[in-house]
């Protein structure tokens, strides 16, 4: 079994980014974590490159953001050497590593395939968290023995904490039901106040069990730092043809963001500050930014001491819960 990681920083940045913990574990991370879907390859634009992105995780550590999520997925396995990079830049203890496992390996023996080929390319002797990327596809594997060989992998020591992603709550309750002598601690869903539909039941469920939240897109997909607007769209693969960005849906959304950049100013703060607090304002819930470079992770790391009012958060939920955008 794995050893708690505790973060090591400054008495100033402990005021600050107080650890939380994950799940029922015994494991402490960063309020903020820190995504690598961007350092795959160029499909997030030509300013990716590895260097800025290893730097951006290796300064994660060094700030208290120290869980960084990739996937075996990301560029084909290309972001887990990524991570690879930057441990080896930040140091082992300063950070805590969290992977996925493809819903294409499945099969008991191709997880065990998968975790291998993933703990070589991040350098590692044991993931700090293993995740079910999604649920299977092609509803071929029974759930309950993907779960056991996660058991098993844990079990050898070849991860420390178990956890899934995008699984609704029918999910989760079938795959804790296969695990006889663990508990997945996380579930990483969508989750910005743009995309609210967790909050329906997966996030009371969570709460309830003590499963951790991981968010992803919480910036979505950067649209929430107020850098992008009608005229001044991101062309990348990624990006380009995205729903979310159709005039329709930003001139929709056009009182929330301006709601949030006004709190921005009001707070003297960067608006990202804002959609992450929001984030925070829910018990459980650990954004996971992605980034590129270094700046970036710092400006996320000022973010975890914004605290919005109570006011402000209803204030928000208000302008966010009948946006009706398009979705395709
Ligand atoms: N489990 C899953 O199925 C799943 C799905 C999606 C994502 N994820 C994970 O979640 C992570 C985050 O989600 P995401 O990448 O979709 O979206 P996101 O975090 O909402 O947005 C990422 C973008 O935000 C911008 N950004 C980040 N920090 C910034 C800063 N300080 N200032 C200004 N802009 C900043 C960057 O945009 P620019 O490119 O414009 O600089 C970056 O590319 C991924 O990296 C991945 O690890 C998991």
């Amino acid at each position: 079994m794995r050893r708690p990681r505790t973060l090591s920083q400054s008495p100033s940045q402990d005021a600050v980014l107080r650890s939380v913990p994950l799940g029922r574990s015994d494991a402490r991370v960063g309020p903020i974590g820190l995504g690598t879907w961007q350092a795959g390859d160029d499909t997030w634009g030509p300013d990716v490159n590895d260097a800025d992105c290893a730097a951006a995780l290796a300064e994660g550590g060094r700030l208290g953001l120290n869980l960084i999520d990739t996937a075996e997925n990301y560029g084909r396995g290309h972001a887990e050497e990524v991570v690879g990079s930057a441990v080896r830049q930040a140091g082992r203890r300063q950070l805590f590593v969290a992977t996925k496992v493809s819903e294409h390996h499945l099969h008991p023996e191709d997880v065990v395939k998968a975790c291998r080929g993933s703990l070589r390319r991040l350098g590692l002797r044991q993931i700090d968290l293993y995740q079910l990327h999604w649920t299977d596809p092609y509803d071929q594997v029974p759930l309950r023995r993907t779960m056991k060989a996660l058991e098993m992998l844990q079990r050898d020591g070849l991860v420390g904490q178990i956890g899934v992603s995008n699984f609704a709550v029918r999910d989760l309750e079938e795959a804790r039901s296969a695990l006889s002598r663990t508990d997945i601690v996380s579930d990483q869903v969508q989750y910005n106040i743009l995309h609210r539909d967790v909050e329906e039941e997966v996030l009371p469920y969570c709460r309830r069990e003590r499963i951790s939240v991981l968010a992803y897109s919480p910036l979505a997909r950067g649209l929430l730092t107020g850098k992008y607007s009608v005229g001044h769209l991101p062309q990348d693969a990624v990006r380009v043809s995205a729903v979310l960005f159709r005039p329709r849906n930003l001139q929709r959304m056009a009182a929330l963001l301006g709601e949030m950049r006004a709190l921005g100013r009001l707070h003297a703060r960067p608006m990202a500050h804002v959609a992450l607090a929001w984030l925070r304002s829910r018990p459980g819930v650990i954004p996971i930014p992605g980034v590129k470079r270094p700046a970036q992770t710092a400006e996320l790391a000022a973010a975890a001491s914004l605290q919005l009012s109570p006011g402000e958060v209803r204030s928000l939920d208000h302008l966010s819960s009948n946006l009706a955008l398009d979705t395709f």
